[in-house]
């Protein structure tokens, strides 16, 4: 299958959140499964700060827009060792800038302009790169106006996988019309969300097939809790999203060769992980105290990852009986209420930052993993913290109730229990899941049992990569058929 994927961000070159996590380790195994993949990328500034080789391809796009317009430079990464054609959208007015998505005054306010731009150059380009195309994949509001501007006829069949519900890319009929959106598109009843432009909104109306990342969020944004707005627009079509649980780059999360990890470790043998721990509470300036319980939480500090919670509970946290760690950047209002705690509370400690090394030390060195979600597409800490054998603490949401088995004691006697799962989004239902694992971690060989459950689970791509495989390949199918009946 010829595939293009479509993708805001993608490891190692541009990341603010799991999604390029998943883009990239997808790409890799359809690759690896033999189909033609091509991936285009904006070129951020970063991108080119870091240092990625980068070479021509010769193709030029022009994308034109009332009051101008844009010229896009295509190139292409020189090194891909995994198979995965990447090419790169250059238009520094665009995107030679601080920041992905916006910067520290907020999000960038030509957003619209630049994905718009971003997603018109990269299909054209493809048409013309590329030995013809099957199918069109896409991320996200970012490029879901991809369906619209295929359109129908013998286009490639499009699938937009939806990653999280609460970036819609919603602006103004105005902005969009200046943004390289033909007008016609841009007021069309297809792009109407709630009177402005929707991006994301567009593209499940018009996209082929729809994905989500776990089972359990494609039935919960058919809800009003969960659907932000667009739960009616999702019921409307014919057919049913479908959940497909991501999984994580098993050869990057590795605890048996992890290399930033002071110490390596395996199911067999865990005894390294003491030494990563002891290096984690130095490193977050901790005591030293191996009795204590280390909690750890890596994620982006913004309102879905539960921290009003974490407020909630505030000084409670100094009298628990354990360490708490937090890792990330995001919100300014969540940086502050983990500095501050911080700040207050010798047993917790926070870096206000994104540092892979320090991810890989908190998920190795901890002996929890926090995720008090609100809500959860999929979340893949989770999934690495048990391959860490660092129990996850988490609200039974989304791709969390789907990747974790809860500790009960019917779970454990099965041997089937691998983390902590609380139901309900308040403060007392985490004050009773971090009671919990207190409980679980006065009984070592019970809290081995699970650490160890955890580092069974099989949380690579094989699984999740064949079902969008098949995906694609069903797609095609029923287009042949169609074609065959004619
Ligand atoms: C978004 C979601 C997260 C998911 C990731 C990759 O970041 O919030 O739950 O794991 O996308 O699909």
């Amino acid at each position: 299958v010829r595939i293009v994927e479509l993708a805001s961000e993608a490891v190692p070159f541009a990341k603010t959140g799991g999604l390029a996590d998943v883009t990239s380790a997808l790409s890799r195994d359809l690759a690896a499964r033999g189909h033609r993949v091509s991936l285009f990328l904006p070129l951020y500034r970063e991108i080119r700060r870091a240092g990625v080789e980068i070479g021509p391809t010769g193709v030029r796009v022009r994308v034109p827009a009332t009051g101008g317009g844009w010229e896009a430079e295509i190139r292409r990464a020189v090194h891909s060792d995994s198979g995965v054609d990447v090419y790169f959208v250059d238009v520094p007015s665009l995107f030679d800038r601080e920041g992905l998505y916006g910067d520290a005054g907020g999000d960038h306010p030509d957003n619209a302009a630049r994905f718009a731009c971003f997603t018109r150059a990269a299909l054209e380009a493809a048409r013309r790169l590329g030995d013809g195309i099957d199918v069109v994949h896409c991320h996200d509001w970012q490029s879901a106006l991809a369906p619209l501007f295929l359109g129908s006829g013998d286009a490639p069949k499009t699938v937009l996988t939806l990653h999280n519900l609460a970036y819609q890319g919603v602006f103004p009929r105005e902005v969009v019309a200046r943004a390289g959106v033909p007008a016609e598109l841009a007021w069309s009843a297809d792009c109407d969300s709630h009177g402005q432009v929707g991006f994301l909104c567009a593209g499940i109306r018009r996209a082929d097939r729809l994905t989500t990342v776990s089972p359990t969020y494609a039935r919960e944004i058919l809800t009003p809790q969960y659907g932000f707005g667009l739960e009616g627009v999702i019921s409307a079509r014919p057919d049913t999203v479908i959940g497909i649980l991501n999984g994580i780059d098993t050869s990057l999360w590795d605890p048996a060769a992890d290399p930033y990890l002071p110490a390596t470790y395996s199911r067999d043998d865990l005894s390294g992980k003491a030494l990563c721990k002891r290096t984690l509470q130095a490193e977050f300036g901790l005591a030293a105290t191996p009795e204590l319980p280390v909690f750890g939480q890596v994620s982006r500090l913004v309102e879905q990852k539960g921290l009003a919670l974490i407020e909630e509970l505030g000084d409670e946290l100094g009298e628990l009986p354990a360490q708490f760690v937090f890792l990330g950047s995001g919100e300014h209002r969540f940086e502050a209420i983990v500095r501050e705690l911080a700040e207050r509370l010798p047993n917790v400690s926070a870096r206000i930052t994104f540092d892979e090394r320090l991810a890989h030390l908190v998920e190795a060195g901890a002996d929890f993993f926090l995720m008090p979600s609100r809500f959860e597409p999929c979340g893949l800490n989770q999934m690495i913290s048990q391959r860490y054998g660092t129990v996850p603490l988490v609200h039974a949401v989304g791709g969390l109730a789907d990747s974790v088995v809860h500790a009960s004691e019917a779970n454990l006697a099965i041997g089937m229990a691998t983390g902590i799962a609380f139901r309900g989004f308040d403060a007392s239902a985490l004050r009773w899941a971090l009671r919990f694992a207190l409980e679980l971690y006065e009984r070592p060989a019970v809290l081995t049992g699970v650490r160890k459950a955890g580092m069974r689970a099989d949380w690579s791509w094989e699984a999740s990569g064949r079902r969008y495989e098949r995906l694609f390949q069903a797609l095609l199918e029923t287009e042949r058929e169609a074609i065959d009946a004619e």
